[in-house]
C-alpha cells in the first residue's frame, strides 16, 4: 500500500510517498481501507513547522526537534477491511470514519485503529469525502460555541473567516443553535458564506461589520481583542481559534472589561465530542462543505492549498 511521510520541516516537496506493507489488525484493532482523508490547516502547520508567533519551540518540543516526528494525515473515511480478534462492534464492509489526533497516519491507503477509538460507524447521509471532511472543523467549531464561548439562542455571533474548514461549521452550527449569524469572506466566498447559513456578509479586508456581537470567532487571529473589542457586546466572548503566545497570555491575564471575555486553547477529539457532532449533522446542523477534491498522488499539491489558509470548505484527497 501506499503511505506518506514528512522528511524534514519544509515545504509540500518535502512530503514522500512509499510503498509498504498492508498492516495486520492486532486484537480489538480494526483494518481500515481508506477512500478520503482531509488535509487541513493543522496538516500544513506539522508538516511545515510554522505555528503563531512564540509557538514554534513549543511544537518542536511536543513532535521533532529536527523533523516532525509525526505521519501525515489526522482523520479518515473508508470501509472495514479486516478485523482483529475480539472485535465485534464492526463488519468488514462496514463503511466507518474516524480521527487519529495530531500523531496522525491517514495519508495511506490502509489504517489499524482499537475498535473502540476514535472510530464511528459513517451515516448513510454522508459520503466518503464528507466524512473525511467531516470532523477537524467541526469539532473545533462545536467547540469554542458550545463548550467555551456557550452561544445561546437569539445571540448575535460573527465568524471572521466563515467559508473555510472552522469557520463553515461554525456558521452552520450558530445558526442551528439559534444565533443570528453574520460572516465575514473574501468577496469571492460571500455566496457560500450566505449558502451556509450567514445572513450579513462583509469582507474581512473592509472595517469590521457594526456589531455589538456577543459571540465573536475569529478564525485566523485577524481581528484580535484590538480589532474585536468595540464590536463585543457587555458579557461577550472573543474565541481566538488562532491566537500567538501574546494574544493567549493577554486572554488569560489582561482584564476586558464589562464582563467581556477573550478563549483560545484548542478542541479535545474525543469519542464522546465525535458523536456529538454526528448527533448535530443528523439534527440537520452541520454537514461539512467539500471543495476540491484531489488523488492522493497529489497529496504535496493539496498540502500548497491548505497552507494558504483560504480554500473553500474542506479539501479532501482520494485513494482511489
Ligand atoms: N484552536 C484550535 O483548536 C484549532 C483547530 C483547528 C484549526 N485551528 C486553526 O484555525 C485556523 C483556520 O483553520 P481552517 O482549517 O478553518 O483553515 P481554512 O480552511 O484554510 O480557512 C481559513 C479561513 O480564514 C479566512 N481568512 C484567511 N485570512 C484571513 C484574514 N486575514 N482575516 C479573516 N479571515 C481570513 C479564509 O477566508 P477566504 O478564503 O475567504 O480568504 C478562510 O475562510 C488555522 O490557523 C488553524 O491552524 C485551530
Amino acid at each position: 500500500m501506499k503511505l506518506a511521510r514528512y522528511t524534514a520541516y519544509a515545504g509540500p516537496e518535502s512530503i514522500v510517498i512509499d510503498d509498504v506493507p498492508v498492516p495486520a489488525p492486532g486484537p480489538g484493532e480494526v483494518l481500515v481501507r481508506v477512500r478520503a482523508a482531509p488535509v487541513t490547516a493543522g496538516d500544513a502547520r506539522l508538516r511545515s513547522g510554522k505555528v503563531p508567533r512564540g509557538l514554534g519551540a513549543m511544537l518542536r518540543l511536543a513532535i521533532g526537534l529536527r523533523r516532525p516526528r509525526v505521519a501525515p494525515g489526522w482523520a479518515f473515511a473508508g470501509e472495514v477491511a479486516g478485523l482483529g480478534a475480539g472485535v465485534t462492534a464492526f463488519r468488514t464492509g462496514d463503511r466507518v470514519f474516524g480521527v487519529v489526533g495530531f500523531k496522525g497516519g491517514t495519508h495511506r491507503e490502509y489504517l489499524t485503529i482499537p475498535a473502540d477509538g476514535r472510530i464511528l460507524p459513517l451515516p448513510e447521509t454522508l459520503g466518503f469525502n464528507e466524512g473525511a471532511a467531516f470532523f477537524f472543523g467541526g469539532l473545533t467549531a462545536a467547540e469554542f460555541l458550545i463548550d467555551k464561548a456557550h452561544l445561546a439562542c437569539g445571540e448575535h455571533l460573527l465568524v471572521a473567516g466563515a467559508t473555510g474548514s472552522v469557520g463553515g461549521a461554525a456558521v452552520q452550527i450558530g445558526r442551528h443553535l439559534g444565533a443570528r449569524v453574520s460572516a465575514t469572506a473574501s468577496p469571492a466566498n460571500h455566496a457560500l458564506a450566505r449558502a451556509l447559513g450567514a445572513e450579513t456578509v462583509t469582507d474581512y479586508r473592509d472595517a469590521a461589520p457594526p456589531g455589538p456581537f456577543d459571540v465573536i470567532l475569529d478564525v485566523m487571529g485577524g481581528l484580535g481583542w484590538r480589532g474585536a473589542k468595540g464590536i463585543l457586546a457587555p458579557k461577550g466572548r472573543l474565541a481566538l481559534i488562532t491566537a500567538d503566545l501574546p494574544a493567549m497570555l493577554g486572554a488569560a491575564l489582561l482584564p476586558h472589561g464589562h464582563g467581556r471575555r477573550v478563549i483560545t486553547g484548542t478542541s479535545p477529539e474525543t469519542r464522546a465530542k465525535m458523536e456529538r457532532l454526528v448527533s448535530l449533522h443528523l439534527a440537520q446542523g452541520y454537514t461539512p462543505a467539500v471543495g476540491q477534491v484531489l488523488p492522493f498522488a497529489m497529496l504535496a499539491e493539496a498540502h500548497a492549498i491548505a497552507e494558504s489558509f483560504h480554500k473553500p470548505g474542506n479539501l479532501v484527497v482520494v485513494m482511489e
